[in-house]
C-alpha cells in the first residue's frame, strides 16, 4: 500500500525565524496523526532548512529543500550541494518544479541530474511533472507528462524509485484558485501510473507514490485523495496557514 504523503512547498516564503513560529504553532496539532498513515514534510527555502529539522525533531514531520545542484562541491558560486541539504536535517528535495522551469531554465536534463546526485545522498526526490494549459489546450497533456517521467528519470535504477515521489502538478492549477477535477486528476496519475509500469513493470509502478498538486486546499482534499491513483499531494498556499495545512494532514480524519 502506498502510504499518503503531504508535503507543503513553502516556495519564496517565510524568514527562519517565521518558520520557527509557524512550526511552533503547527506542530501541537500534528500530536495524535499516525506517521504510519499519513506522511508529513515542508519543503522551505534552504535558510530555514537546519532550523526547521531542529525544531521538529522528535515530531513526524520531515523537512526538504525545493532545489539542489548536481555536484558535490566546487565552483558553483550560490549554488546548494544535496549533502548539504541532508546535513541540515533535510530528508527530502523537491525537484523540477514548474517555477524553476519557466524562471530558472530548468529542463528534463538538470532534473534528471539532480535526481541522480540526491539519491546518491539517500535524499528522497520530489518530481514534479505537469502540463502548462496551452499544452492542455493542445491536447499534449499525457504526451509532455510521458516526456516528463521519461526525461527526469533516465537512467535512474528501479531499486531507486522507493526513494523517488513524483508530483502531478497541471501548471494552470498552480496557485490560480483553479484545481484539476477529481477525474482530470485521476486521468493523468493513472497514465503516469502507467508510463511508469512501461518503464519499471508494474510493481514498481504500484508502490510509486504520485501527489497531486495545484490549489489543493481543506476544501478540496477529500475528494482528490479519494483518487485511486492521488496518493497525497504537493501543497503551496494552503502550506503556509497552520489551520489549514493541519486540515490537509487530517484528510482522512
Ligand atoms: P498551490 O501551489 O497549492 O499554491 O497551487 C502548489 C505548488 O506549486 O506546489
Amino acid at each position: 500500500m502506498r502510504k499518503p504523503f503531504i508535503c507543503g512547498n513553502w516556495k519564496m516564503n517565510k524568514t527562519w525565524n517565521e518558520a520557527v513560529d509557524f512550526l511552533g504553532d503547527f506542530l501541537p496539532r500534528l500530536q495524535g496523526v499516525d506517521g504510519g498513515k499519513v506522511q508529513v514534510g515542508i519543503g522551505a527555502p534552504f535558510i530555514s532548512l537546519e532550523r526547521m529539522a531542529t525544531t521538529a525533531k522528535g515530531s513526524i514531520l520531515e523537512i526538504g529543500a525545493e532545489n539542489c545542484f548536481w555536484e558535490e562541491k566546487g565552483a558553483f558560486t550560490g549554488e546548494i550541494a544535496p549533502n548539504m541539504i541532508k546535513a541540515a536535517g533535510s530528508t527530502f528535495v523537491i525537484i523540477g518544479h514548474s517555477e524553476r522551469r519557466q524562471y530558472f531554465g530548468e529542463t528534463n536534463e538538470t532534473i534528471n541530474k539532480k535526481l541522480v546526485a540526491l539519491l546518491k545522498h539517500g535524499l528522497v526526490g520530489v518530481v514534479c511533472i505537469g502540463e502548462t494549459l496551452a499544452q492542455r489546450e493542445a491536447d499534449q497533456a499525457e504526451a509532455v507528462v510521458k516526456d516528463h517521467i521519461t526525461g527526469s528519470l533516465k537512467g535512474i535504477a528501479a531499486d531507486d524509485l522507493k526513494n523517488v515521489v513524483l508530483a502531478y502538478e497541471p501548471v494552470w492549477a498552480i496557485g490560480t484558485g483553479k484545481t484539476a477535477s477529481p477525474a482530470q486528476a485521476q486521468e493523468i496519475h493513472a497514465f503516469a501510473r502507467k508510463t511508469l509500469s512501461d518503464l519499471y513493470g508494474a510493481a514498481i509502478a504500484d508502490a510509486t507514490r504520485i501527489l497531486y498538486g495545484g490549489s489543493m486546499n481543506p476544501a478540496n482534499v477529500k475528494e482528490l485523495m479519494a483518487c485511486p491513483d492521488v496518493d497525497g499531494g504537493l501543497i503551496g498556499g494552503a502550506a503556509l496557514k497552520p489551520d489549514d495545512f493541519e486540515k490537509l494532514v487530517k484528510f482522512n480524519q
